[in-house]
């Protein structure tokens, strides 16, 4: 496969992503660094992380290729995958694409992706999924850290990528 792979997420402190099936942290900064990351990309997701957008839409200007177990899901402009073999199947033949969540799929495709980009918002939330956390994992090492400010509710934020540096 020629295709590489990059997660991209936004984490709290403890490197919780998500409650009740939806974002923690409000941060308008971020979803327009996340918006220039993956426009023009294939986009791989879970099937919940889908249901939690606006009217569980896809998002414009990408492929959306969505995981599920449900034979019979279908949505339009939404390409549906049964298996993570179809799923990287199906974006073999870009030159990248975009790990965007949830959790469950985080976990299952971190270990293909070379490059995980990491919102790092620095306040802690109640949260019912998280990310692996890559700052206990000697696999990964951070090769930036770039200063992203202050939300308008006060939580300070930096962009970290992080390499897939070992086996
Ligand atoms: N902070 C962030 O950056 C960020 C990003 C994305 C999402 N989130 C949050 O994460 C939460 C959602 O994560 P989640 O872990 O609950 O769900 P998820 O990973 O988005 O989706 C899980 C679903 O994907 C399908 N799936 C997963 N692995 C599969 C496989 N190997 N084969 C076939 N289908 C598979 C299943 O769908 P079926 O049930 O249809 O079979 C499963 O229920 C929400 O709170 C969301 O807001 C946060």
């Amino acid at each position: 496969m020629s295709c590489r792979l990059n997660a991209i997420v936004a984490v709290c402190d403890d490197w919780g992503i998500g409650l009740g099936g939806g974002m923690v942290v409000e941060n308008r900064d971020d979803m327009r660094h996340f918006v220039e990351c993956t426009t023009g990309h294939a986009v791989l997701m879970g099937r919940r992380t889908l249901e939690s957008f606006p009217g569980g839409r896809p998002l414009r200007n990408r492929r959306n290729v969505v995981l599920t177990r449900d034979a019979s899901f279908s949505r339009d402009g939404v390409e549906t995958v049964h298996t993570l073999e179809e799923a990287l199947e199906a974006v073999s033949g870009e030159e990248e694409a975009w790990v965007i969540g949830g959790g469950e799929v985080y976990r299952q495709l971190l270990p293909r992706c070379a490059r995980a980009v990491v919102t790092k918002n620095h306040c802690v939330r109640a949260v019912d999924t998280r990310f692996p956390n890559l700052d206990e994992d000697p696999s990964w090492t951070v090769e930036e850290v770039r200063a992203g400010g202050v939300t308008p509710e006060g939580v300070p934020f930096d962009f970290v990528t992080y390499v897939r540096t070992g086996a």
